[in-house]
């Protein structure tokens, strides 16, 4: 069993914020989301991985390397220009060979991981394993209809969903899966939708079982979902990633599970609620409050501000009596604010903004 970890795309919902590099290396608990793709498949047992690139991928390369740091033997697939799901996988079809393989949409986080979808594999063997959950709107996603077990449609971003049934970001194929998708042609998007490829399957009668999703699962196409997903897995951090390598000042106050980088120092007079994530050299100063769900990058600086619920990427600098929430500051943003406001602020701001409120 081989997998397919896909980083190639433009990634156009993020894009208005003007991240540098690609969507993918954006923290979530201070780690970029790509990771938790490549830890998922690992923990299924899967060694090779083919990690597909489209043309903004500065930074991956360099971060995963060969995949040893994950265990993993990683292969990189230059997707070109991103022309869809199947195609990405089209561009795999050499390293793929053979074997079945689990496809994992880099942009997504699934609480139980993949190995579900081994499970089921194993199980039937059938020529594919897709998973579904119910959401609340299913126009923006591949959506499934069921009759039982009996897949009666799959459409992708339907304007009038069949079902409340999303199709999450993670697919099981056999080979059989590349005799479909030579055959497909481009969507009215203009992209090869393996949302096509499966019900070209299941028209061809081939066995597609569905897995259902039932621990949380995001995709992080959207802010307020890298937002929701960077809370969750906070939420679930192992205690390896909740030590202090830091310095706590006498008079600073930690409450909760709190992750501390090596090199950062909470000041006397600074408060923390956890679960809460601070990476390397930052420094929050006297009067700062840090609150659940918030994940502060390397290098940041937190002076006399409160910030909860929020991702703030590294070197990130915040200064004054701003009560941010629900935030998302790129790399070097300065925000600064020179009178206590009444209200939470939210920012959504991409690299290097400057604000003065
Ligand atoms: O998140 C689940 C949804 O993902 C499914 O419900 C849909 O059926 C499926 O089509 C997909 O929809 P999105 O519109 O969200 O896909 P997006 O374009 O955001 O791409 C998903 C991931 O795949 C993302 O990590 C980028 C990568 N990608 C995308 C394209 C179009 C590639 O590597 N190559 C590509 O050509």
């Amino acid at each position: 069993m081989k997998g397919l970890l896909l980083a190639g795309g433009y990634g156009t919902r993020l894009r208005p914020l003007t991240f540098t590099g690609n969507k993918h290396m954006i923290p979530v608990a201070n780690r970029p989301i790509l990771f938790y793709g490549l830890d998922h498949l690992r923990s299924a047992g899967i060694r090779e991985v083919g990690l597909v690139l489209g043309p903004v991928h500065e930074g991956i390369q360099e971060a995963v390397g060969e995949g040893r740091a994950f265990g993993l033997d990683v292969t990189y697939v230059h997707q070109g220009t991103p022309k869809g799901l199947a195609h990405a996988v089209a561009c795999a079809r050499e390293f793929l060979g053979n074997e079945p393989f689990v496809m994992y949409l880099g942009d997504n986080l699934l609480q139980e991981g993949v190995g579900g979808f081994v499970r089921a594999y194993e199980t039937s063997r059938p020529d594919a394993v897709i998973g579904a959950t119910p959401v609340a709107d299913p126009r923006q996603y591949g959506v499934v209809e069921l009759a039982g077990d009996r897949i009666v449609s799959i459409e992708e971003k339907p304007r009038n969903p069949k079902s409340d049934l999303a199709l999450v970001g993670v697919y099981l194929f056999t080979p059989s899966i590349f005799e479909v998708i030579d055959g497909l042609t481009p969507s009215a998007r203009n992209e090869l939708e393996i949302t096509e490829a499966i019900w070209g399957l299941v028209q061809r009668q081939r066995p597609v079982t569905v897995q259902r999703v039932s621990g949380w699962w995001k995709d992080t196409g959207l802010p307020a979902d890298l937002l929701e997903a960077n809370e969750r897995v906070l939420a679930s951090l192992r205690p390896d990633r909740l030590v202090n390598q830091g310095e706590v000042r006498p008079g600073a106050v930690l409450r909760g599970p709190v992750g501390i980088g090596p090199g950062s120092v909470v000041d006397s007079g600074a408060e923390i609620e956890g679960p809460a994530v601070l990476g390397e050299n930052v420094r929050v100063g006297a009067g700062t409050r840090i609150g659940p769900g918030t994940a502060i990058g390397s290098g940041s600086v937190l002076e006399g501000c409160a910030v909860r619920r929020s991702i703030l990427l590294e070197r990130v600098h915040v200064e004054g009596p701003v009560r941010l929430r629900d935030s998302i500051l790129g790399r070097d943003v300065s925000v600064r604010c020179a009178r206590a406001t009444e209200r939470d602020t939210e920012l959504i701001v991409g690299d290097s903004a400057r604000i003065a409120l």
